[in-house]
């Protein structure tokens, strides 16, 4: 199969039922929805219960995306779970959420971890792998329980971060969504900015200052080129899917790239950053409200923990 013949067949999402407004969290930490609000655009975020790891929220997505695609677990060979939440070291969560779906065993399973990016990286690794002709179907996932691993003690974070799943279908093409292109990088000297490190119980840290500064450079740097490399121009996007960490980051990068706010899809008010969850779970949410039409370019842009980067052309 050429890289040009695979298309996003299809879209699902999952997010837990429990919401924890920000007023909620204020009775919790010292701070207040005004801050939230101005500081991040963050309203409220989704949090999985003791019995919904991350395994059941991919599963869950993964099964809203192949009805959406009209493709069966049968027809799955691949699975790539995006996560930096796995529900432990091993085995791949990748492999729990195949036997959750009755995937057969012929097809390969693993998780990926390139935090925020991952559903990027998820994205142009099954691309890869469709294009060289040894599978078919692939379900890629973002998913993640970022509860389990937030210091809710720490007011400059616990406020960022919900829980959820997205996921999309990758295969042969029958017409539209075709994937353009992706580019993908990494910044590992500034690892420390944002990282979880090991401990007795290990938690998000993250200088929060730096990290805004280098997500506005990075993303912009990963528009810029993969424009340049496919020869449009940031006016030709019609719709923007950035990673939904900060509205302000996002504010940013559309003043910098001179496009209007209206072009990006926005969600974070309602999910708090997801990490690998959030651009699958914007982009289930702009296809099936009607935000991305026949013959529109979207573009998808993501930063994270690493630090990692990338952008993605989509041509509906
Ligand atoms: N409520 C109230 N006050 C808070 C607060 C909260 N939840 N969190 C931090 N503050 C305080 C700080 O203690 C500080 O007080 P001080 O001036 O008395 O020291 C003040 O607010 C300003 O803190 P600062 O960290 O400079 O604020 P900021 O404008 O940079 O906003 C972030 C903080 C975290 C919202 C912002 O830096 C950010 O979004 N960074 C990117 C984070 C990100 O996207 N991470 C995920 C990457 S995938």
């Amino acid at each position: 199969m050429a890289h040009s013949d695979i298309c996003i067949l299809g879209t699902g999402a999952h997010v837990p039922a429990k919401v924890l407004t920000n007023h909620e969290l204020a009775r919790m930490v010292d701070t207040t929805d005004e801050w939230i609000v101005t500081r991040t655009g963050i309203r409220e975020r989704h949090l999985a219960g003791k019995n919904e790891p991350t395994s059941m929220m991919a599963a869950a997505a993964a099964r809203a995306a192949l009805a959406d695609a009209g493709v069966t677990a049968e027809q799955v060979d691949l699975i790539i779970l995006a996560t930096l939440t796995p529900d432990q070291p091993m085995p791949a969560t990748a492999c729990l959420v195949q036997h959750l779906l009755g995937v057969p065993a012929r097809a390969a399973c693993f998780d990926l971890n390139a935090a925020c990016s991952g559903f990027l990286y998820a994205l142009d690794t099954a691309w890869a792998m469709l294009a060289s002709g040894r599978y078919r179907h692939a379900l890629v996932i973002g998913a993640e329980k970022l509860s389990s691993i937030v210091d809710w003690t720490d007011r400059s974070t616990c406020v960022l971060f919900g829980d959820g799943a997205g996921a999309a279908v990758l295969g042969p093409a029958r017409g539209t969504a075709r994937l353009l292109g992706t580019r993908l990088y990494a910044e590992g000297a500034h690892a420390h900015l944002l990282c979880v490190p090991r401990g007795p119980k290990p938690v998000i840290q993250m200088k929060g200052r730096e990290v805004f500064k280098n997500a506005v450079r990075q993303m912009e740097d990963a528009v810029r080129e993969i424009l340049e490399q496919h020869g449009l121009t940031a006016a030709q996007i019609s719709s923007v899917i950035p990673h939904q960490a900060n509205l302000r980051i996002i504010e940013s990068l559309a003043q910098y790239l001179g496009l209007p706010i209206e072009r990006f899809i926005v969600n974070l008010d309602r999910y708090g950053n997801t990490s690998a969850a959030s651009i699958p779970l914007a982009l289930d949410e702009a296809r099936r409200s009607g935000r991305v039409r026949a013959g529109d370019t979207t573009l998808l842009v993501a930063f994270g923990a690493g630090l990692t980067y990338g952008a993605a052309l989509v041509r509906w």
